[in-house]
């Protein structure tokens, strides 16, 4: 079995994930986000690249069934019905409902990823379930860090690290890239405090200026979520 990180989309073509499994990661905030509305009973996620589609593809589905939800800049859109905070995604609030999505790193790189064989979402909150997954099926995995703007994120890259380590004590025989092995060696220094090293990152202190400790603490808590999410006929369930 072979691993692979990419540590932000752009440093791959659209093309390359023909035929790859892919799995990815936005630990603050997308992927935990997501995980958060699906379990909480959200029929599924649409993810988009775009603003002006976000608003596209929510005016043509059914009134009152459909949430249109995003951030820029960490901030709820405006005239968008919630941001992109886990705790907006509540069961009264997503229950029976599709949740249309644009953040700024996140929903692209889902959507970047979206001709890979399979695409699964990870974070820190279902980082088990997605290893027991991963380990289980043995294919070769792209695991695809949404990073920052354009940019590295040492959280994605923490996380992608410590999803490697857990494939590694479930399967022998698993051979690493460069880009995995740093990854892997980052989350032995950096992923010792999860919640320390979200802190100190980059994204982790916009979110702090902007209000958002309690999202922090959340996205730094490991499996307290079963679920896996698939991306598949653009949209994701679990
Ligand atoms: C992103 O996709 O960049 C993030 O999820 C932004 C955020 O809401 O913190």
């Amino acid at each position: 079995m072979n691993i692979n990180v990419i540590f932000n989309p752009v440093y791959a073509d659209d093309l390359y994930f023909t035929g790859k499994n892919s799995v990815v990661i936005d630990v603050l905030r997308a992927t935990s986000t997501i995980v958060t509305a699906l379990d909480n009973g959200a029929k599924e996620v649409i993810p988009v690249a775009t603003v002006e589609f976000a608003v596209k593809v929510s005016g043509g589905m059914f009134g009152g069934l459909t949430l249109l939800c995003g951030e820029r800049n960490t901030k709820k859109l405006e005239g968008f019905a919630l941001g992109n905070s886990p705790f907006e995604f509540t069961q009264d609030v997503v229950k029976g409902k599709s949740i249309v999505l644009f953040t700024t790193n996140g929903s692209k790189a889902i959507v970047k990823a979206k001709f890979s064989s399979s695409q699964i979402l990870c974070s820190f909150i279902n980082l088990n379930a997605v290893a027991d997954r991963i380990a289980a099926a043995g294919s070769d995995i792209e695991i695809v860090c949404s990073g920052n703007q354009n940019n590295f994120s040492i959280e994605d890259t923490v996380c992608a690290g410590r999803l490697i380590s857990e494939v590694m004590q479930r399967r022998e025989k698993v051979t690493l890239t460069d880009s995995a092995k740093a990854s892997f060696t980052l989350n032995k220094s950096f992923g010792r405090s999860i919640q320390k090293m979200l802190i100190d990152s980059e994204h982790g202190k916009l979110l702090l200026e902007n209000g958002f400790e309690k999202d922090l603490k959340y996205c730094s808590k490991i499996n307290t979520s079963q679920s896996v999410p698939f991306f598949s006929g653009n949209v994701i369930k679990l």
